[in-house]
């Protein structure tokens, strides 16, 4: 039987349509949910016209009550049944309570290779840093941020014309090859982490 999975986003969804447009054939998974903190994410429209179920948990009228945000995103979750929770490019920072009750079969993609460059603006960092190369992590979701154990990485090369939407767009095209490569074998049960090239 089919795993279900359920994504997270807050802004255009590419790594979404990535992972949505993966699960078809012999995929052990296929999408249940797509669901954002704001009406207007992007993501949305993409996933409604690929014809995944939508919703949305606008943060805002929650004003810092981040727990109670989380029980309404998660009662959303809860009725989707999802086995799996990909975060793509999830824009809120989740409680270790919410964390815990999705705890081994919650993912994330993070743009930089863990544990390097946690938080905002990676790609900017890795550059003023004189980095040679940079790139993209999946791992599990723990309670801590940009923390768990990674499930894959993909190296970019950094250039020397590079700038940080430079950068970014090519890590971004590896985003879009790594997270469904991980959520492929993750689906299957297998944990053992994706490396690429
Ligand atoms: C990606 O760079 C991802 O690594 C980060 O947020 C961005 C999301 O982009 N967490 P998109 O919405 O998937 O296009």
């Amino acid at each position: 039987m089919s795993r279900r999975v359920a994504i997270l986003l807050s802004g255009g969804g590419s790594n979404m349509v990535a992972l949505a447009r993966s699960m078809t054939g012999d995929h052990p998974a296929r999408p249940v949910l797509v669901m954002a903190n704001s009406e207007t994410a992007g993501g949305l429209e993409k996933a409604r016209d690929m014809g995944i179920d939508t919703a949305w948990v606008d943060h805002r009228p929650f004003k810092g009550d981040r727990p109670a945000f989380e029980d309404a995103l998660h009662a959303r979750l809860v009725q989707a049944d999802p086995d799996i929770v990909c975060l793509a490019g999830f824009m809120r920072v989740l409680t270790e309570g919410f964390v815990r009750r999705w705890q081994g079969r919650m993912l994330n993609i993070h743009p930089s290779l863990l544990p390097k460059y946690r938080g905002l603006h990676t790609h900017a960092r890795a550059i003023e840093a004189g980095e040679s190369e940079h790139g993209c992590t999946v791992h599990e979701v723990t309670a801590e941020l940009d923390e768990g154990p990674i499930l894959g990485q993909a190296r970019v090369p950094v250039q020397p014309a590079d700038t940080p939407d430079r950068l970014a767009a090519r890590v971004l095209e590896m985003e879009h090859r790594l997270y469904p490569a991980v959520l492929r074998r993750f689906a299957a049960g297998d944990r053992r982490p994706v490396m690429l090239p």
